[in-house]
Formats: structure tokens, sequence, C-alpha cells
């Protein structure tokens, strides 16, 4: 079974998605930490806007486990090094490109193949996996997304200011949602789950029991 999990920065896809791959026992794929890893290769290579491209030709290996996506590069794992804003906002340009985007989506299929998974991204459901068997959005309102994404920061050991994180989001989403060719949406087929005021077991015990559903 392949499960996917969209929905915007700080909805709680990564948290709900890890859990949901324990107690499933099957490996989790962090898309978002892919794209993550190509801006960081992007920026210590120095490659300009044109090139980002060539980033698919670099030793990148993307190891995955249950929780846990891992990402080498010439064999370094870089995965401790792309939680940065600044590293988040490069990715979030670079995923404008449409050829980017059709390739690092390639990249995730020759990946996971007919493997079982959970795959948490924005466009997972969408053009990612669009034969997913269960389609999960999360979403949330900016400013409880910006507050988890805050106390997470935090407790990484990230100094942190709320507001510049809540302008980040929204400029986030705005960018992610005005893309011309793939704007940020759920699935028709998705179950839209709204956690602003949800208890993360609660979530996913609904999710749990959607899988049991359709299991
Ligand atoms: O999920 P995360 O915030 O780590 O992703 C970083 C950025 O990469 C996002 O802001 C988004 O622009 C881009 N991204 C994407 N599609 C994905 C995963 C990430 O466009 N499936």
């Amino acid at each position: 079974m392949k499960i996917t999990i969209d929905g915007p920065a700080g909805s709680g896809k990564s948290t709900v998605a890890k859990e949901i791959s324990r107690r499933l026992g099957i490996p989790y794929l962090n898309t978002g930490l892919v794209y993550r890893a190509t801006a960081y290769v992007c920026m210590i290579e120095g490659l300009e806007e044109g090139e980002v491209l060539k980033v698919f030709d670099s030793p990148i290996r993307v190891e995955l486990g249950i929780a846990r996506t891992e990402v080498f590069y010439k064999q370094e794992n870089i995965s401790d090094k792309l939680g940065s804003e600044d590293v988040g906002k490069i990715a979030s340009q670079i995923a404008t490109f449409p050829a980017f985007r059709e390739r690092i989506n390639q990249f995730f299929r020759s990946l996971m193949g007919e493997k079982q998974a959970v795959i948490e991204g924005r466009d997972a459901g969408t053009h990612i996996f669009p034969n997913a068997d269960l389609k999960i959005f999360l979403t949330a309102s900016p400013e409880e997304r910006a507050r988890r994404r805050y106390e997470q920061l935090k407790s990484e050991g990230f100094q942190v200011d709320y507001q510049e994180i809540l302008r980040a989001i929204i400029e986030r989403d705005q960018r992610d949602a005005s893309r011309p060719l793939y704007p940020f949406k759920p699935a028709e087929d998705a179950v839209i789950i709204d956690t602003t005021d949800m208890k993360l077991e609660e979530v996913i015990e609904k999710v749990l029991n959607l899988i049991k559903e359709r299991g």
C-alpha cells in the first residue's frame, strides 16, 4: 500500500507520516528533505538558476527506513544540514521550475518502484504518486503552523523569531500556490484533515482508521 501525506509547511505532515510509518512498519519517504538536499547541493556547488538540473548528475543517494529518510552527498550524510530556513527558501525557489519538478518526481518514482511506503510531500498525491491507495491532505491555520515550526526549530537549537516564521510561511504558501504549473492544492480524491484544533494522537487515529477502511 502507498499512502501519501500532503500539506503545507507546519501542517504536521512529517510527524504524522513518520508515526504512520512506525505503526505500519513500512518505509517513509520525506520528499521535502530530498528537495532540500538538492537545494543544498546547488548552494555548495554554486549552480546557477539555469543549471539546476545538473544536480541530478551529482552523487546524491537517498536511504529509506522506518520513520527515516536520509540523504547522502558524496558519501556524507547531509540530512542534519538541511533544516534551516535558508535551505528551505532555496528549495521552494527551485521547486517553481517545472522541468526540475518533472525530474525530481521521476527520481521519486524510480526510487520507490512498487514498494509499500508512506510518502510525505506537498504534491505526493497529486503528481508524484497519483495512483496512491490513500491520499491524506493535512492542513492548519498559518498561525498554528508557524507556532509548530517555531517550537520545532527552537528544540533543534535554532535561534528563531515567531513573526519571521509566520511571514516566511505565508510567503512560501503564496509562492507554492501561485506556481503556474503544479500549483499546490489537494488531490481531488484526497481526504482533507484540518489539524488546527486536533491532538496528534487524534490525527493518527483518524489516518489509521482510513487505512483500515481501504485495506
Ligand atoms: O517540506 P519542506 O518544507 O521541507 O520542503 C521544502 C520546500 O520544497 C517546500 O517549501 C516546497 O517549496 C518544496 N517541495 C515541493 N514539493 C514537495 C516537497 C517539497 O515543492 N513534494
